[in-house]
């Protein structure tokens, strides 16, 4: 939530923000600003697009080497000029871009207002610029970033902040806690964000900020300490980061790429893990927790929205093929609950980003009750992969659309090949089992192709359904958590009221939403559910539901009883939901792009939420 980037060298600082901010507008996009030193601190600042704010500053901002820029997620005050990064202190002093909520900032408003200054927003950041610049004034001979590190050991919150000084005219300062802050080293130049994607095309080497790091970034050097001023060792991590995979290629929107990079990204997920013949599935980064897992009675699975459907597919699959107990929580519960864990239990933490702040939390918690925690994370060098102590990388590549697509489905490929290897351990399921399902884990993105290359079909049917008002998504076992995502996936892109449920609960509830104008999506494929699934189909057809049935391929019995039909190739039910989610993220897009919203960037969303 929200991007932050900067620059500090002898390049023009201006483009590099603008191009820095639209690589991450992905995580904010109501409302963006730029601050330049150049001679005196000019501040730029617009409600809407970074594109709005780069015609806005077109022509005033030529020059100037070192700067800041953010991109906005509303938390304190709607999407504003007014509220727009960065905010500048009452007296002008210094100009901040933050990305976090700082807790206790009425309190500190409050108090500032005693010592008379007045604020012109309605944000927690111009707290803290009023905050540092306060402190700044109270002694001639305090450097600006002695005043941040005074201004932050008050504040209660996460803040990822980046800090210009009109008269330190030749610095950034930088500190992060709960937020992340990537810090990318050049040859006389440095860079800042949120992270690495504005800063792999200038160079490889970067430093990722811990919490509670103050950096003080200048054109001849680089000092890290922490709040408590205690100097801190600097860790230098390479990124590799193709550029080509964040633009849109041949694409009209990132969400539409996205999909059709599932059975390339698939591999990805699986390749050098599935090996000699897929007799043995080898993942380096559990080597060392391997027997903790085997060891584990209970399995806690955390994430939140896409990444909490993975972990529930993952349930079914550690149940039944594992025979080990799972539980799956959402992170933003669990991390105030007073959860039973000891140093018995296992958690599994999933994430796209590795920076959502309930799952960050919840990793602390776990970790303080001594259960042995594990990562799956799409984002290298990210906060829980550098947390957890051990974990898997999905290997998705860069996912810029909002809506999650290929990191579900790398996650799901990384669960399902855990859950394999584990049972294989334990030995709790045969040689022949566990060779079919690798088998078909292998062939999932060859069935991939297939469906996208229907992808008209699923055009013609969301023509047909785009100006519903409710939809309801069906599934049992396997494909329910797959029906929970198919919802999502529609409300989250096209603002359709869309509602997930186990098809065995319709008729606790739900049916009562069936009539003639609701379309329900019923994911019914030939599994062992199929003949329940069909009566349910049954069930809303007998109320004039309109039904969408996704079967399996050359499935003749539902063809008659339906509305419309997708097919989607034969699998074993445990892989079925890669393929199953695919028509349900296609229909999704179609259905946004009709009704003419923004799939990439739908409204109120930001694909990291770093707040809570
Ligand atoms: O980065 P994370 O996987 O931790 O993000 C979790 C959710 O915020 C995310 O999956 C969200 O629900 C997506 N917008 C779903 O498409």
């Amino acid at each position: 939530m929200c991007g932050i980037v900067g620059y500090i060298g002898d390049k023009k600082a201006f483009p590099i923000l603008i191009g820095g901010l639209k690589r991450l507008e992905y995580r904010g996009y109501d409302s963006a600003g730029v601050a330049l030193l150049n001679g005196s601190l000019e501040n730029y600042k617009k409600k809407g697009k970074v594109s709005d704010l780069e015609a806005f500053v077109a022509g005033k901002a030529d020059d100037g080497t070192i700067g800041i820029g953010h991109t906005r997620w509303a938390t304190h005050g709607e999407p504003s000029d007014k509220n727009a990064h960065p905010h500048v202190s009452m007296n002008g002093h210094f100009s901040i871009v933050h990305n976090g909520i700082i807790e206790n900032y009425a309190q500190l408003k409050r108090d500032l207002e005693t010592h008379g200054y007045t604020f012109a927003s309605d944000t927690d950041t111009e707290v803290l610029a009023n905050l540092i610049e306060y402190f700044y004034l109270q002694d001639d001979e305090m450097s600006s970033e002695a005043a941040v590190q005074l201004a932050l050991s008050k504040v209660v919150g996460a803040y990822g902040i980046a800090v210009l000084c009109k008269k330190e005219t030749e610095k950034i300062v930088v500190a992060r806690k709960g937020s992340p802050l990537v810090v990318g080293l050049g040859s006389g130049e440095y860079f800042i964000a949120s992270d690495a994607s504005p800063i792999a095309e200038y160079t490889n080497q970067v430093i990722y900020l811990n919490d509670e790091d103050i950096a003080i970034l200048q054109k001849d050097g680089f000092t890290l300490s922490n709040v408590q001023n205690t100097p801190v060792s600097l860790k230098i991590s390479n990124i590799d980061m193709e550029i080509g995979a964040m633009d849109k290629g041949d694409y009209d929107y990132f969400m539409l790429k996205e999909i059709h990079e599932q059975p390339k990204t698939i591999e990805e997920t699986f390749r050098g893990r599935l090996q000699n013949d897929y007799s043995e599935i080898v993942l380096g980064g559990l080597l060392n927790v391997f027997p903790k897992i085997e060891a584990a009675k209970r399995i806690v699975i955390i994430g939140c929205g896409t990444s909490w459907h993975a972990g529930l597919i993952a349930e079914y699959l550690f149940e039944e093929y594992a025979q080990v107990s799972v539980e799956v929580e959402y992170a933003s519960e669990f991390r105030y609950r007073k959860p039973v864990l000891s140093s018995d239990d296992v958690v599994i933490l999933i994430s796209q980003s590795g920076e959502t702040a309930d799952t960050l939390a919840a990793l602390e918690l776990a970790k303080s009750k001594g259960a042995t925690v594990i990562g799956i994370c799409n984002v290298v060098g990210s906060t829980l992969s550098r947390e957890t102590e051990a974990g898997v990388y999905t290997h998705a590549g860069v996912e810029i659309g909002v809506a999650s697509t290929k990191a579900f489905t790398a996650q799901v490929t990384v669960l399902t090949m855990i859950a394999l290897k584990l049972a294989k351990r334990k030995g709790t399921i045969s040689n022949d089992d566990y060779k079919m399902l690798v088998k078909e884990l292998a062939e999932i993105p060859e069935k991939g192709r297939a469906i996208l290359s229907d992808g008209e079909k699923i055009k013609a049917i969301a023509e047909k359904y785009h100006e519903a008002v409710n939809a309801l998504y069906l599934g049992r076992g396997y494909l329910f958590p797959v029906a929970l995502e198919g919802a999502l996936k529609l409300k989250e892109i096209s603002y359709i009221h869309a509602e997930g449920y186990a098809a065995g609960e319709m008729k606790h509830g739900p049916i009562a939403l069936v009539d003639n104008n609701l379309p329900v999506v019923v994911v019914a494929p030939q599994d062992d559910y199929y003949e329940k699934v069909v009566s349910n189909i049954q069930e809303v057809k007998a109320r004039k539901g309109n039904v969408i049935a996704i079967v399996t391929e050359g499935d003749k019995g539902l063809k008659e009883m339906v509305n419309d039909i997708i097919e989607i190739p034969k699998s074993h039910p445990a892989v079925a939901p890669l393929l199953a989610v695919i028509p349900l993220q296609l229909m999704a897009y179609h259905i946004a792009l009709l009704k003419g919203c923004n799939v990439d960037q739908p409204r109120n969303l930001a694909k990291s939420v770093t707040v809570e």
